[in-house]
């Protein structure tokens, strides 16, 4: 693990995230699909992001790509994409290396879009989505060779229970690679509660994980910040609530959101 990700403090003990409901992301993703408010504020602000990767998470293209090289994924692994969202990064992964793909989500809505892009693209033969909870996926056990959750994993109600339910899916050997956000400082009271005391090496480590290494670079952090002031660029959003939605979470969380570190933690 690389001294910058840890703390130096253990992250348990603390009252579980709210979490955001299905019904919620379901509104969002209809808004989405209609208007790519999120998707091009990501390409706008990283314009090397690969054009049909559309994602719905803070996403740049080093992280996607530093993501790629982690899971070191062949023509014959089996990728699972949990908190898949509308698909396009888990699609790009796959498609990239040639494998098969199997994506998860609590909401219908995203579900279908995802299903119909691995249509569009030509790939639905290789990938497959279903409604799915991140602690209940209905994925058999050891049936995935690798697993990769971009910024989903902390809406679980129970990280634990989430980093477990992966851990179940994988066959023995396999990766999971996470990204999500660490306080610069551990217990920061600046921070919203949830924020303050992420550490997911001990998430990790407490469902399982033998092995578990932490990567941030601060273009990461940089692309995160980039994309909520994009956002705010794009004037009134009108009846756009996917924009709306992100405009909203720029405002309350620009203030602070210099206080966090985007990381990606490879586990197997
Ligand atoms: C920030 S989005 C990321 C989507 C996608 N990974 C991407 O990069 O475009 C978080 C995703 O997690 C899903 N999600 C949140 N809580 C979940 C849960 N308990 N079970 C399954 N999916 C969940 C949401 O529906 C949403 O698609």
């Amino acid at each position: 693990m690389t001294a910058a990700c840890d703390p130096g403090l253990p992250s348990q003990g603390h009252a579980p995230a709210p979490t955001t409901a299905a019904d919620e992301f379901d509104a969002l993703f209809h808004g989405e699909a209609h208007r790519r408010a999120f998707s091009r504020a990501c390409h706008l602000a990283d314009p090397a992001l690969p054009p049909d990767v559309e994602p719905f998470s803070f996403l740049s293209a080093d992280l996607l790509h530093h993501i790629a090289a982690a899971l070191a994924l062949t023509e014959d692994s089996t990728l699972a994409d949990l908190g898949c969202g509308r698909g396009g990064p888990g699609l790009w992964l796959a498609r990239t290396a040639h494998a098969r793909l199997v994506g998860i989500d609590f909401s219908p809505v995203a579900v279908a879009q995802a299903q119909h892009r691995a249509t569009t693209l030509g790939v639905g033969d290789r990938a497959h989505f279903a409604v799915g909870d991140l602690t209940a996926t209905g994925l058999p056990d050891a049936s995935v060779s690798a697993a990769v959750s971009i910024d989903a994993l902390q809406y679980a109600h129970d990280h634990t229970a989430a980093a477990a339910e992966t851990r179940r899916i994988l066959r023995p050997g396999g990766r999971l690679v996470i990204t999500g956000w660490h306080p610069r400082q551990h217990g920061d009271p600046r921070l919203p509660d949830r924020h303050r005391h992420t550490h997911w090496p001990t998430v990790l480590r407490a469902a399982g994980f033998s092995t578990v290494e932490c990567h941030d670079r601060p273009a990461w952090s940089d692309t995160y910040l980039r994309i909520y002031r994009t956002a705010l660029q794009q004037g009134d959003p009108g009846r756009d609530v996917a924009l709306a939605g992100l405009q909203g979470e720029a405002r309350r969380r620009l203030p602070t959101a210099h206080l966090l570190r985007r990381v990606a933690i490879t586990a197997c």
